[in-house]
């Protein structure tokens, strides 16, 4: 049996597990080879990097465990391996969705990373462990030392909820805190970074151990200049392709993005979205500088156009602008709906640039998921990008980076573009496995990344999409494709919902309802199933509906339906991808 790498090496579990699939195949020789050819080219680049180590002191374990949706928690808990491996830990990178209550209580250092995603709620596979951890049976954590990191966005009433009641429960069940919880907001880095470095070392303090440098072999086989894009250092990418898909009289106004990654070292896998860093609209900036009384003020117009959210209002901002000008505070609630410019416009023109800089968050990125396959299209990235525009309070406002894409970007443009991996929303590894992608609006983007990707594998499995828009004439996104592959037979099956092409609404989740009984025969056939797009009204519908299909078809109580329906998803055959 060849030598496999520890769950400890100092990489990300899926690399890991990749590195053992290909050592498990290897001869003798050709792993002292791999090892002669990357030590040789490691100290030709850097001689003093790879010395040898002394044997390894006992290191302290730590668990580091994350809950997340969209992998910023992910990426937090992989950089807190990296300090805690340089500090001399045995650190383990875990996802709730791997782990119990009772796993975490039998750990002796614990991290948790968390955030928080609806309305207060857990990411959805972290809903198991949330929900067993809350329960009435949890088990005590008096041999735990723990400290809880948690993620959220402060436009949101339930700022950090979850990473606040896993802290409090913890502390109830006995756990001992390391320190106290941070609450990060969407410019998590710093924050996060500072607290990660001061967390550890106070741990390490405790139970760490003293020499690092002696038991800690710390490779870095980054080579500078390598590394790949990220929000704070994106890639300039230029737009190839800009077409609007829906028709001049719909409601909506939905466009057709590509993107040339050529150069950026970005490799996407379908399922993976780009992040975009947005600039503000030009009008909005002049206004809000006007309200503040601030025009002309040139470096303070770039800030605003580049780097800060002129468009969100939190309660904290409302709390901060009524103290720095001694109005009244509006109620909480007065910020629905409302933005920075309506706050300013309540007392103009009284802040300084310095006063006005202080208030407003960093502009955060926005993503969009990927709506192609590298396979297909090569070096070239496609977004389905829908134009946000509404009006409430009598003002009319446009979203931020939607616009900024659609109507302020064109061909031979460059849109400043990074990674999103999504590894949790990924085509089974076994291509025959069925798969039914549930999709509508904008959440058809990934599901045409995966009919590409599956088309250039030359997959056997049936694809069935579910599509939905307002109206077939106006809305149909990538018709003409998906009915190519229709006739071509690599979609199996494709249905619609036009919720306004008869009188009364018809949506994705009805037409599921009245394919029950071939939907539960796919699913028996062992199906994938994806749902993409709308999270507050369309994912919960749907998720509903498919409850009452299991119960209907499969003869289950409202108990027995959940029951089937969360070994769908532990299994890996339920993941949905929704914002
Ligand atoms: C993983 C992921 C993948 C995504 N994929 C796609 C995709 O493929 N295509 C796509 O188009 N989008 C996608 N999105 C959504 C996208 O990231 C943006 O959220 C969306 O484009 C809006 O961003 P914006 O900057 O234009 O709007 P923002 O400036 O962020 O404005 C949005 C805000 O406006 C307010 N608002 C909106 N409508 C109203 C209203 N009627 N009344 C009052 N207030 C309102 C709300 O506060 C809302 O939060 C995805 C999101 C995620 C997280
Ligand atoms: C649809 C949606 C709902 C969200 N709901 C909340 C919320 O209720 N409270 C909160 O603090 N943050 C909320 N957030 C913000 C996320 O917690 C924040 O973006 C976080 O950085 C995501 O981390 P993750 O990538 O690890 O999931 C929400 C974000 C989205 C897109």
């Amino acid at each position: 049996m060849p030598p496999m790498l520890p769950a400890t090496a100092p990489f990300a579990d899926e690399h890991i597990a990749a590195l053992n699939r290909v050592i498990s195949v290897t001869t003798p020789e050709q792993r002292a080879w791999l090892s002669g050819y990357l030590a040789g080219i490691q100290a030709a680049n850097d001689p003093g990097a790879a010395a040898p180590a002394a044997p390894p002191a006992k290191r302290a374990p730590l668990t580091i465990l994350f809950g997340t949706e969209s992998g910023n928690a992910e990426s937090l808990a992989a950089q807190a391996r990296k300090v805690a491996a340089k500090l001399g830990f045995a650190p383990k990178v875990i996802d709730m969705a791997d782990f119990t209550p009772a796993q975490a209580a039998a750990t002796e250092n614990l991290l948790i990373v968390a955030s928080t995603w609806g309305e207060g709620d857990p990411p959805q596979r972290a809903v198991d462990f949330y929900e067993a951890l809350m329960a009435d049976d949890a088990p005590r954590f008096e041999k735990t030392r723990f400290a809880v990191l948690a993620l959220g966005d402060r436009a949101y009433a339930q700022f950090c909820e979850i990473g606040r009641k896993i802290d409090e429960r913890l502390a109830a069940l006995g756990g001992a805190r390391i320190t106290d919880r941070i609450d990060c907001d969407l410019d998590f880095e710093t924050p996060a970074s500072g607290w990660i470095d001061s967390t550890l070392e106070r741990l390490n303090a405790e139970v760490g151990v003293k020499d690092a440098s002696a038991s800690v072999i710390h490779v870095d086989f980054a080579r500078p200049g390598a590394e790949a894009p990220t929000r704070a250092r994106p890639f300039e990418a230029e737009v190839t392709e800009h077409v609007r898909l829906t028709g001049s009289r719909s409601t909506s106004d939905t466009h057709h993005v590509a993107v040339s990654l050529e150069g950026s070292g970005i490799a996407y896998e379908p399922g993976d979205s780009l992040g975009v860093v947005p600039s503000n609209d030009p009008a909005l900036v002049n206004a809000v500088l006007q309200a503040a009384g601030l025009s002309g003020n040139d470096t303070l117009l770039g800030a605003l156009t580049d780097r800060l959210d002129i468009t969100t209002l939190t309660g904290k901002q409302i709390e901060d602008f009524a103290r720095e000008t001694g109005i009244q505070a509006p109620p909480i609630d007065w910020a629905a709906g409302r933005q920075i410019i309506d706050l300013l416009e309540l007392a103009p023109g009284r802040l300084s640039a310095e006063q006005l800089t202080a208030l407003l968050r960093p502009l955060p990125p926005r993503y969009y998921s990927i709506a192609s396959s590298r396979k297909a299209v090569g070096e070239e990235a496609h977004l389905l990008v829908a134009g946000l525009r509404y009006t409430s309070h009598g003002r009319a406002r446009t979203g931020v980076a939607s616009l900024d894409i659609t109507a302020r970007h064109r061909e031979g443009d460059k849109l400043k573009v990074f990674l999103r991996p999504n590894p949790h929303f990924r085509l089974p590894g076994d291509n025959d496995r069925p798969i039914i992608m549930v999709g509508p609006g904008t959440g058809v983007a990934p599901f045409r990344g995966f009919l590409q990707e599956r088309e250039a594998a030359g997959a056997g499995g049936r694809n069935w999409l579910v599509f939905g828009h307002r109206n077939y004439t106006h809305d149909f996104l990538y018709q003409l494709e998906l009915q190519d592959w229709l006739k071509s037979s690599l979609l199996t099956r494709l249905d619609v919902a036009f919720s306004r092409d008869q009188p009364e609404k018809r949506y994705v989740q009805n037409t599921l309802w009245e394919s029950r009984s071939d939907l539960y025969a796919w699913l028996k056939d062992g199906a994938a199933l994806y749902v993409c797009g709308d999270a507050n009204a369309m994912a919960k519908d749907v998720h509903t509906t498919l409850l009452r299909i299991i119960a209907d078809q499969g003869r289950r109580d409202e108990a027995g339906a959940k029951a089937e329906l969360d070994s769908i998803r532990r299994d890996g055959r339920y993941l949905r991808d929704v914002y």
